[in-house]
C-alpha cells in the first residue's frame, strides 16, 4: 500500500523548510523581532550546535504527524513548523550537554568537534540552556499565528518530554547506571525517558497542530512509543556496528564508557530482532489510528529501524 511513497522526495522539501526556519530563528534577533542584545559568541555556539547537521528526524516526525491529522481537519502549518524546530532545538541542546566531559565526554558530533571542544565548557553549557529557552519562545509567537490553547498544549508536551520525567530524567538514570547491570525493564525505562519521550512528543505535538480524534491520538501515542524506544535500541546497535565517519560521532563509546545498552544486555542479534519487533508494533499502532494519510509516518518508522547512521 505504501510502495509508491518516496520518502526522499517527501523529506527533501520539508528538510529545506526546517533548515531555513532554524537558520532564521537561531540568530541574535529574537523570533519575536525584539533586539535583546544577545552576545555574538553565545549565538555563534548555538548556531554551531544546531545548523548544518543531523538527520532532523524529530522535525520530520512533527511534520508527518501534522500532515496525517491535517488531512482530516484543521491544519496549522505555521504551528507545525514552529513545533518541528522547537523539538530540534531541545534535541540539539541535549546533544551539547550529553557530549560534555561531565556526561559522555565526546569530542565528535555531526562530523565536527563537539561544542565544548570548539567553544569551551561554559559556552557549551550556556548554549544548551539558551537553546532550551529558545524552543519555548518559538512555541509562543505573539503574532496570533498559533492559537493560545495550541501554544499552551505544545509547551506542556515539550516541557514534559524534556524534563525530569523525560529526557533529563533518562539522562540522569543513564549516568547513574554506568557500570551497573540493569534488568531489561530498567534499561527499557531508561531508553524510553532519555530518547523515547522526545520522539514520542514530536509525533503528538505534530498531531496537536491539527485536531486529532481520540482514536488517532491513541494510535499515534503507541506509534511514538514504539519508534522512540526503537530509535535508542538502534543507536546502541550502531555504536557497535558502524564507524565514526559514518556516524559523525565516536563509535564504540558505550563499551568504552561502560554504559548499559541493549547490545550489552541482549547481544547484537537479539537487539536487532527487538528493533524489528518494535517496527512491527509501530506499524500496527499506525493502522489502529484509523488515519488515511500515514505514508510518511510509515516510512519514517522504517527509516528509524533500518538506518545506517
Ligand atoms: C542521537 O540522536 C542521540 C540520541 C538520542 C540517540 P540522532 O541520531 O537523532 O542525532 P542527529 O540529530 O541525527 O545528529
Ligand atoms: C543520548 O544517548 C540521548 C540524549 C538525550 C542526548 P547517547 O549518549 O547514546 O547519544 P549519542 O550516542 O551520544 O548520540
Ligand atoms: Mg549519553
Ligand atoms: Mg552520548
Ligand atoms: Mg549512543
Amino acid at each position: 500500500m505504501h510502495a509508491n511513497f518516496d520518502l526522499g522526495s517527501w523529506s527533501s522539501v520539508r528538510l529545506l523548510q526546517v533548515e531555513h526556519a532554524l537558520e532564521r530563528w537561531v540568530t541574535a534577533d529574537t523570533p519575536q523581532g525584539l533586539d535583546h542584545g544577545a552576545p555574538a559568541a553565545l549565538v555563534e555556539a548555538m548556531r554551531y550546535a544546531v545548523l548544518d547537521g543531523g538527520k532532523r528526524l524529530r522535525p520530520l516526525l512533527v511534520l508527518a504527524a501534522h500532515e496525517a491529522v491535517a488531512a482530516c481537519a484543521a491544519p496549522n502549518p505555521e504551528a507545525a513548523l514552529r513545533a518541528a524546530c522547537a523539538v530540534e532545538l531541545i534535541h540539539a541542546y541535549s546533544l551539547v550537554h550529553d557530549d560534555m566531559p561531565c556526561m559522555d565526554n565526546d569530542v565528535l558530533r555531526r562530523g565536527k568537534p563537539t561544542v565544548h571542544v570548539q567553544f569551551g565548557q561554559a559556552s557549551a553549557l550556556l548554549a544548551g540552556d539558551a537553546l532550551q529557552a529558545l524552543a519555548f519562545e518559538l512555541l509562543t509567537p505573539l503574532d496570533g499565528s498559533v492559537p493560545a490553547a495550541t501554544q499552551a498544549r505544545l509547551c506542556a508536551l515539550l516541557a514534559r518530554a524534556a524534563g525530569s520525567a523525560g529526557m533529563a530524567g533518562g539522562q540522569a538514570i543513564d549516568l547513574a547506571s554506568v557500570g551497573m547491570p540493569l534488568s531489561e525493564r530498567q534499561l527499557r525505562e531508561m531508553h524510553e525517558l532519555k530518547t523515547g519521550a522526545l520522539l514520542q512528543s514530536s509525533v503528538i505535538m505534530g498531531a496537536h497542530c491539527g485536531a486529532p480524534t481520540s482514536t488517532a491520538l491513541a494510535g499515534l501515542q503507541q506509534y511514538g512509543a514504539a519508534i522512540g524506544l526503537a530509535f535508542q535500541v538502534v543507536d546502541d546497535i550502531l555504536d557497535v556496528t558502524a564507524d565514526s565517519v559514518t556516524l559523525g560521532k565516536t563509535a564504540g563509546k558505550d563499551a568504552h564508557n561502560d554504559k548499559p545498552t541493549y547490545v550489552s544486555l541482549l547481544g547484537l542479534q537479539a537487539s536487532q530482532a527487538y528493533a524489528q519487533e518494535l517496527l512491527t508494533q509501530a506499524l500496527e499502532a499506525l493502522r489502529s489510528s484509523g488515519l488515511p494519510n500515514t505514508q510518511a509516518l510509515h516510512a519514517l518508522a522504517d527509516m528509524v529501524v533500518n538506518r545506517a547512521h
